[in-house]
């Protein structure tokens, strides 16, 4: 069967990559892809020239050349309504509707959906504008807060204060200033929270739930946790900050209350529940939800993941994953070391040759992903700011973590960087 795949990124590659692994497929696309889905060698993924935003060209494609699977890895389309509208067309397409995704479009929704079902996240209130939320802040005690754009703003529109004042400025970019446009037409404000966090993601059809094992994103751009916060620098899984003990109670007192939920609310969520959680000293919370494979988060899952992943999304899309088979893991950690850009998260370069790719490769149990590259008169240059996730596997989360950095060793470009502490915080 054919598969397309929607995106360009690191999670894009990986889930190319494991697609192409399954007998059932002949051919991959990826739209648009990167140089890493242009060069998988012995490897049916190829890439086409169409954007992860443009639609109707994706359509257009997958009725011509007889798709059979659409898996949809970003937010964006899959809040702009790409599941629907490939199911309208009568194209199996993996991700969830345009309504069932305002969990994660649209964070006072997802605030609200989480009280009414008792999930426990932090306190918080919504407001319509700026007004409303500078009279709470000034009439509260100066507590810290989590200041939040209602909307989708690639992981920038939440910031995170120590104070009333850094509040009052927080509401003035989002709400005043409008930084992230319309997705700040409505906020959040919410108690800052203290704790270790872990991504725990599912695939779920709105009845049957797989979770997969835990993981945990690294956000900021420096060592440490310091420096601004990014799209993720680097993830491992298994972690073991979540234990089996913390992994039940997620599904029993978050995964299941949110699915039964969705479905009362007439949004049944079909995809990838992603729940971005805090374990604090009170217990766990739910921080946010993602509809979607996370980025990095993927790339140690796929590279963990034994099972077909095809029989799993095409499960999911038909309503029967209650008759597939529990997902098999590779009991191995695995680690993904994102190399980014000089200047990322802020404004970088494009064009830098990469070498040692080659090198790289030949090492045992490492997958380079590639995110932000295209190619350029045959060579593989960077085109993003997080440029490649360094992906390996070991028999403990410190060999995986070794074998990561020798390979990103191999690799140069000018201005390339990574974080040297991914995993650290397992070792605790
Ligand atoms: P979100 O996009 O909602 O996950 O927020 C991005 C990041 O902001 C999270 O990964 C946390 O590091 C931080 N964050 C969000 N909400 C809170 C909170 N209530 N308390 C502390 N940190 C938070
Ligand atoms: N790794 C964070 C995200 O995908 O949103």
């Amino acid at each position: 069967m054919k598969v397309l795949v929607v995106g360009g990124g690191g999670r894009e590659h990986a889930l190319a990559w494991k697609i192409g692994q399954s007998p059932r497929v002949d051919q991959v696309f990826v739209a648009p892809g990167n140089a890493g889905t242009s060069t998988e060698d012995d490897s049916p993924v190829m890439n086409v020239a169409i954007s992860d935003h443009d639609i109707p060209a994706q359509l257009e494609f997958a009725k011509q050349n007889n798709i059979r699977l659409v898996v949809i890895g970003p937010e964006a389309p899959l809040a702009a309504g790409a599941a629907d509208a490939f199911s309208e067309a009568g194209i199996p397409a993996f991700g969830p509707s345009k309504l069932a995704s305002e969990l994660e479009a649209s964070k006072v929704f997802c605030k609200n959906l989480l009280r009414h079902a008792d999930i426990p996240t932090a306190e918080f209130q919504t407001f319509h504008d700026c007004k409303g939320a500078v009279q709470y802040l000034t009439d509260r005690e100066d507590v810290p807060v989590v200041v939040k754009a209602d909307g989708l703003a690639a992981g920038k529109g939440v910031i995170v204060c120590n104070n009333r004042e850094e509040a009052l400025a927080a509401v003035n970019r989002i709400a005043g200033n409008r930084e992230f446009g319309e997705a700040g037409s409505q906020l959040v404000v919410e108690e800052r929270l203290v704790g270790q966090e872990a991504s725990i993601l599912a695939i779920t059809d709105g009845q049957t739930i797989l979770t997969m094992p835990a993981a945990q994103d690294h956000k900021p751009a420096f060592d440490g946790d310091r420096g601004p916060n990014t799209g993720g620098m680097g993830a491992y899984s298994p972690t073991p900050l979540v234990t089996e003990q913390i992994m039940r109670s997620v599904e029993e007192k978050v995964l299941v209350p949110t699915v039964h939920q969705m479905k009362r609310s007439r949004r049944p969520f079909r995809g990838v529940l992603y729940a971005g959680l805090m374990i604090t000293k009170q217990g766990l919370k739910v921080l946010e939800y993602n509809v979607r494979f996370g980025d990095p988060e993927c790339q140690p899952l796929m590279m963990r993941l034994q099972s077909d992943l095809v029989d799993v999304l095409e499960a999911t899309v038909e309503g029967r994953l209650d008759e597939v088979a529990p997902m098999q893991w590779d009991p191995r950690p695995s680690i993904c070391v994102v190399m980014a850009s000089e200047g990322y998260p802020g404004s970088y370069d494009k064009g830098h040759a990469i070498r040692g790719l080659d090198e790289a490769a030949k090492l045992p149990d490492v997958k380079v992903f590639h995110a932000g590259t295209a190619t350029q008169d045959g060579q593989v240059v960077t085109n993003g700011g997080r440029v490649l996730g360094v992906t390996a596997l070991g028999d403990t989360i410190s060999a995986a973590k070794l074998q990561a950095y020798t390979a990103v060793k191999c690799i140069r470009w000018n201005g390339a960087w990574c974080r040297k502490d991914i995993s650290d915080k397992a070792l605790l």
